[in-house]
């Protein structure tokens, strides 16, 4: 049995399908299972309760666990959890202590070698490709994109291409001690990023670029937390005017990554205009 934790989060929805497709036993967790929207064919548990019985492997992500991730994962190796895949992020490459994300992920990866099971770190890089939901009321609603730093590039990874990771980590053993960092396949700025959204869903989007008031303002109003947001900020200047670093998918899934078209296609009724 898999155990998905966030299992209705961006990269936990299709890496339930892909494990479901692959014909294993799924347990997937939710705050609400009972309205949670999780295929016919799995287990759905809430994540309260933490039901381990039968589980060899897990996926792990850390929004599931707000109250710490030490306990869950002595929990899951005392039940006899074999394998911890978790969702962890190129920020751990970054050494300064101020970068949050980075530091909660770091102790995340300690406290799983540290349990002495068999391990693999996804760690995105390049940003997701989902933080551009954010975007989408105002879209929908103006036609404006509004972010700081137009010109910072990142290069957007669509969540299926994570959750596809995840899923061959979880399926064969060709990534156990592995920690695969992989970026999209293109380095496209903010504003770039607002242009294929204007060009994939057929309705123009405006770019406006904020000040850092203003994108503080918006990101709280988005409920970002207060301490990504000055994450953020200290990373989006780290990443305007040249291109960002490319690092493929394809060595861990045998194709390239998906683009940022194709995850506007997939998500483009979220930015369409409602029309009654
Ligand atoms: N690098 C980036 O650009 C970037 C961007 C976005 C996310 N991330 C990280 O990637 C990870 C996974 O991404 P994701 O988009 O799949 O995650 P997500 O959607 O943020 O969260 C996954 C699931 O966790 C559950 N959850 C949320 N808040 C919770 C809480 N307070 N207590 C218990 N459960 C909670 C929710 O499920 P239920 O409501 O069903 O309980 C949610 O569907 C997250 O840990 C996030 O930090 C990185």
């Amino acid at each position: 049995m898999i155990l998905v934790t966030g299992a209705t989060g961006h990269v936990g929805r299709p890496l339930v399908n892909e494990l479901l497709r692959a014909g294993r036993k799924v347990r997937a967790l939710s705050r609400e299972p009972a309205t949670a929207g999780l295929p016919d064919e799995v287990e759905a548990a809430a994540t309260a309760e933490l039901p381990l019985d039968g589980v060899t492997s897990v996926f792990f992500v850390t929004a599931a666990f707000p109250g710490g991730t030490a306990e869950p994962i002595a929990r899951m190796k005392a039940a006899g959890v074999r394998r911890i895949v978790a969702l962890s992020s190129y920020s751990v490459l970054d050494d300064d202590p101020k970068n949050m994300i980075g530091v909660k992920h770091r102790d995340l990866e300690r406290q799983i070698r540290e349990a002495g099971v068999e391990w693999t770190f996804l760690r995105p890089a390049g940003g997701f490709a989902a933080t551009a939901l954010e975007w989408a009321e105002h879209i929908r609603n103006e036609g404006v994109a509004r972010s700081p730093f137009g010109d910072a590039r990142t290069a957007p990874v669509h969540e299926r291409d994570i959750a596809a990771v995840a899923a061959r980590a979880l399926l064969t053993d060709e990534l156990v001690g592995e920690a695969p960092l992989f970026s999209g396949p293109e380095s496209l700025s903010y504003a770039d990023r607002a242009r294929i959204i204007g060009e994939v869903t057929g309705e123009p989007v405006r770019f406006e670029e904020l000040t850092h008031d203003e994108a503080r303002q918006e990101w709280l109003r988005a409920g970002v937390p207060p301490h990504a947001v000055e994450a953020r900020l200290r990373m989006f200047e780290k990443l305007v005017g040249r291109p960002h670093e490319i690092s493929p998918v394809d060595p861990f899934l045998g194709r390239p990554g998906l683009s940022f078209a194709r995850w506007v296609a997939d998500h483009a009724n979220t930015f369409r205009k409602v029309t009654s």
